[in-house]
């Protein structure tokens, strides 16, 4: 099959069908389907080659939508009210009215994770298909995520490509940060694009990080991801012969610079594309990525590098 850009109207309908679109986000492209679709949503895990265990993120247009699926406590509201439609997803207890099997979708589990995307494409598309949308990044299992459509049709089979809505480079970069509000105090699951210190702010307290790969709680979590074919070396203050060698702020040793100036958020735009251009095996051994600072969005970012440099399972 050979792949072909489409409009807003034209995904909608394709998803109402039954088939795969990908879609821009504020964060990452994602892969969709409808939410009430079990044969398209088990395509996805196909397509990506994704484990069946990692639930996948449902994408809804209003909060509506949202409660629906989901039971917002007091401070999953608030986080809600605070960041939506935005670039952070809420883990809360599935509601018991769901009119369709999210057994899938949620592997099994007895929660959900659920976001409102910014982008207007995206909304645009959850409205006119007026319903909700699974969609994990739109990449093979494992690899770098795509935050421009060149960057899609680079990761995904060609024979299996889908249908893509083009909205350029997502603005963000980073995949949404992503809180379990069904444990109190709320969890941090993934550092994403909505730093921890802006939640901090709404909640009047940092929550916890739970790295446990393994632990049912973020499945999806697993420790070697967001990984080029390259091998990758972090904090990197020295070029070794034939590594590509990405610099943050002063420490750069090539043209190569996820921000000249040292801005985290303009870092965060350019990682994943950097890493998609830098990865060429024919050409490097390795990708070096000079460090970058742990405040901010410097802590998702130092999160995608070390499961980058993590050694693959398979
Ligand atoms: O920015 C994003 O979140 C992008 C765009 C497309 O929205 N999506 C994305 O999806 O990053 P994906 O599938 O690559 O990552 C979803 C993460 C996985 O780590 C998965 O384990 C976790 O969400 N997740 C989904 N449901 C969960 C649940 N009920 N409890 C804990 N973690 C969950
Ligand atoms: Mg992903």
């Amino acid at each position: 099959m050979t792949f072909h850009f489409i409009s807003v109207d034209q995904a909608s309908d394709t998803l109402k069908k039954g088939h795969l679109v990908a879609l821009p986000t504020e964060t990452v492209y994602g892969l969709a389907a409808t939410a009430h679709d079990e044969q398209a949503i088990l395509k996805i895990y196909q397509l990506k080659k994704r484990p069946s265990f990692n639930p996948l993120i449902f994408h809804v247009s209003d909060q509506k939508m949202a409660e629906t699926l989901g039971v917002f406590s007091p401070e999953a509201k608030l986080l809600a009210k605070t960041f939506w439609p935005g670039p952070l997803t809420l883990v809360v207890p599935i509601c018991q009215h769901i009119p369709f099997s999210t057994g899938l979708a949620t592997a099994g589990l007895s929660t959900l994770a659920i976001r409102m995307p910014q982008h207007p494409l995206m909304q645009q598309v959850i409205q006119k298909v007026g319903a909700p949308l699974v969609a994990p990044s739109a990449n093979l299992s494992g690899y770098l995520s795509a935050t421009r459509a060149q960057d899609v049709l680079k990761g995904l089979a060609p024979e299996n490509m889908p249908p893509i809505v083009d909205g350029g480079t997502c603005e963000r970069g980073l995949e949404s940060t992503i809180l379990d509000t069904t444990h109190t105090p709320v969890r941090l699951l993934r550092y994403g694009a909505v730093p921890t210190e802006s939640i901090a702010n709404i909640l009047h307290y940092t929550p916890q990080s739970i790295d446990a790969p393994t632990a049912i709680k973020a499945p999806g979590q697993l420790k070697s991801h967001y990984a080029p074919s390259l091998p990758v070396r972090m904090n990197a203050t020295t070029c070794e012969k034939d590594e590509a060698f990405l610099g943050f702020g002063s420490v750069s040793f090539s043209q190569w610079n996820l921000s000249p100036s040292g801005h985290l958020e303009e870092a965060a735009c350019a990682f994943f594309p950097l890493m998609h251009q830098l990865d060429q095996p024919q050409k490097y051994k390795g990708i070096a990525v000079a460090p970058i600072p742990l405040s901010g969005l410097g802590y998702a970012l130092n999160d995608r590098l070390t499961r980058a440099c993590s050694p693959r399972t398979k």
